[in-house]
């Protein structure tokens, strides 16, 4: 006599199988879509961010053609520097930590969605071909002051 009845095996047996072509996408779009987990770039003492290069002097910075580090430091409230200025057609690589608590750094209709854990330096990098504003936010309740947490990147 069969221990399992023939449906319930081919229930089980197509559970399995859609479970497995799941798992192969996810596993195979790593690699196709070259896509990558955000993950700390650098581990600084929160306490020392602001005298730790290059974060002593947040600003943005060319290092290539049209090409841009925009250097950032995040607390409460704010984004420093608040507002970025860039050519059209510019890339630039965001690069940020905070100095007291979790923020967050959204860049309205990019792909820049960070989480910023004091200690950690997080990345991103967006390039702008339209002119415009793009709205900064900070994405994480980060005190009483967090909906005022923002910033702009002026595209000219
Ligand atoms: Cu910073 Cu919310």
């Amino acid at each position: 006599m069969e221990m399992i009845h023939r449906y319930e095996r081919f229930f089980l047996g197509s559970t399995l199988a859609i479970m497995g072509i799941a798992l192969v996408a996810v596993i195979s779009s790593f690699f196709i879509e070259d896509l990558e987990l955000p993950s700390p770039v650098e581990t600084v003492d929160p306490a020392e961010l602001t005298s730790h290069p290059p974060f002593d002097r947040p600003g943005l910075f060319e290092v290539g053609e049209n090409e841009y580090d925009a250097i950032m430091t995040a607390q409460a409230w704010a984004f420093v520097p608040s507002v970025i200025e860039v050519p059209v057609g510019a890339k630039v690589n965001f690069k940020i930590g905070a100095t007291d608590v979790v923020h967050g750094l959204i860049v309205h209709n990019t792909n820049v969605n960070l989480t910023i854990i004091p200690g950690q330096i997080s990345q991103a990098t967006a390039t702008f071909d339209e002119p415009g504003e793009f709205l900064m936010v900070c994405s994480e309740y980060c005190g009483i002051q967090h909906h005022n947490m923002a910033g702009r990147v002026i595209v000219k």
